[in-house]
């Protein structure tokens, strides 16, 4: 589909939508500890609408924001390498973040079903970008579908991703878990995107059988995996297979999530020092210089300005001998066999 006909249907489908979804289970490593740390009733359920028409004319993403690359999807979509992860970002902190990384220039977002905020990235996103005065279009949001569900249960679903973002069409949506019914969500998701409700499709957690198994069967390819990447955990070899079918690798946990004293390993902070960085920006450019996306999550502003500040400076090869030695070829989390 072209990107003006794309963008007609996606407002076309533009649905407005209040403090609705409770999801989520504990399939997930980062489920055990989700803190309800703001009631959704604080929340205004004022509807915010979309960023001005005039964002229509904009034919080109490839300049999201000026600080941050962005990478061709195997669909020809744009994506930015470095966004937000919004896990268990909550209430009016998850509102006020999404405005902040905005206004740092963050243009991608990552949310899912599971993390029960998707009100709120929608809502802090469309106040930003009114604010900001930033087009729809310039920016990249995925959500996740989180639940094994039949065909039908799938097609509600997405029309509740739809609802609850709230910002006309998803740029990215992805299977959260190698679900057994992941062919008939599938074909569910292909309907959609066809529909011009999604931009791309993808994956998460698929591990290389899986991968290799569901790929056959699909009738449109996912454009990436995403999955636990990190120092001590590199994925070279499965990177490689992804992109032998034109698939993406976009890290989760890009910094561990803090997990084996990612921020005090002695490694990066020696790497660190002599580039006049931190251990983060260090972890974020080593992944992003291999072409791999990543959206690590923080709350705070001069974090977020930390974690997209990652360009202006190369690691050289005695830096990647020695990161190299830290991959522990194991998940931090213990859960992902993959
Ligand atoms: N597909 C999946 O199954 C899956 C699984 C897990 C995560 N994800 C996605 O990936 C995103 C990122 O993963 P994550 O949230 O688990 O972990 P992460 O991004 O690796 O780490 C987040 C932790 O690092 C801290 N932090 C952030 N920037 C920092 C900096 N510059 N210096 C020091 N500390 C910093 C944060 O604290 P503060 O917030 O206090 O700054 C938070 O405790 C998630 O939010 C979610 O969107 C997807």
């Amino acid at each position: 589909m072209k990107r003006r006909e794309f963008l007609e249907n996606g407002s076309k489908l533009a649905v407005f939508g209040g403090l609705a979804s409770v999801f989520g289970n504990a399939l997930f490593a980062d489920s055990k500890d989700i803190k309800n740390t703001e009631s959704n009733n604080n929340i205004s359920q004022k509807v915010i609408k979309l960023a001005s028409n005039d964002s229509k004319k904009i034919e080109s993403k490839s300049d999201f924001s000026a600080s941050v690359p962005s990478q061709k999807l195997n669909n020809g979509v744009e994506m930015p390498l470095v966004g937000l992860g919004t896990y268990d970002l909550r209430g009016k902190a998850c509102i006020q973040a999404m405005q902040d990384a905005l206004s740092v220039g963050y243009r991608l977002f990552d949310t899912a079903q599971m993390y029960e905020n998707e009100n709120e990235v929608g809502l802090g996103l469309n106040a930003g970008l009114k604010t900001l005065r930033i087009p729809r279009e310039r920016i990249f949001v995925t959500t996740k579908l989180s639940n094994n569900m039949s065909y039908n249960e799938c097609k509600n679903e997405i029309e509740t991703r739809l609802k609850n973002l709230n910002l006309g069409y998803i740029d990215l949506l992805l299977l959260h878990r190698e679900f057994e019914s992941r062919n008939e969500m599938w074909r569910a998701m292909q309907e959609a995107h066809k529909a011009g409700k999604i931009r791309a499709l993808g994956i998460s957690n698929f591990s290389k059988e899986v991968f290799l198994d569901f790929i056959k069967t699909c009738e449109i390819k996912p454009t990436l995996n995403q999955l636990e990447t990190h120092v001590f955990f590199q994925r070279n070899e499965y990177q490689k297979i992804l992109e032998q079918h034109g698939v993406k690798l976009q890290a989760w946990s890009p910094f561990s999530k803090g997990k084996n004293d990612f921020f005090n390993n002695k490694t990066l902070e020696s790497i660190a020092k002599k580039h006049n960085k931190s251990v983060a920006q260090v972890g974020l450019n080593y992944l992003a210089n291999r072409g791999v996306s990543v959206i690590p999550k923080t709350s705070k502003i001069e974090r977020m300005k930390e974690n997209i500040n990652i360009f202006d400076f190369k690691l050289d090869s005695k830096d990647l001998a020695l990161i190299a030695k830290l991959d522990t070829g194991k998940s931090s989390f213990g859960w992902f066999k993959g």
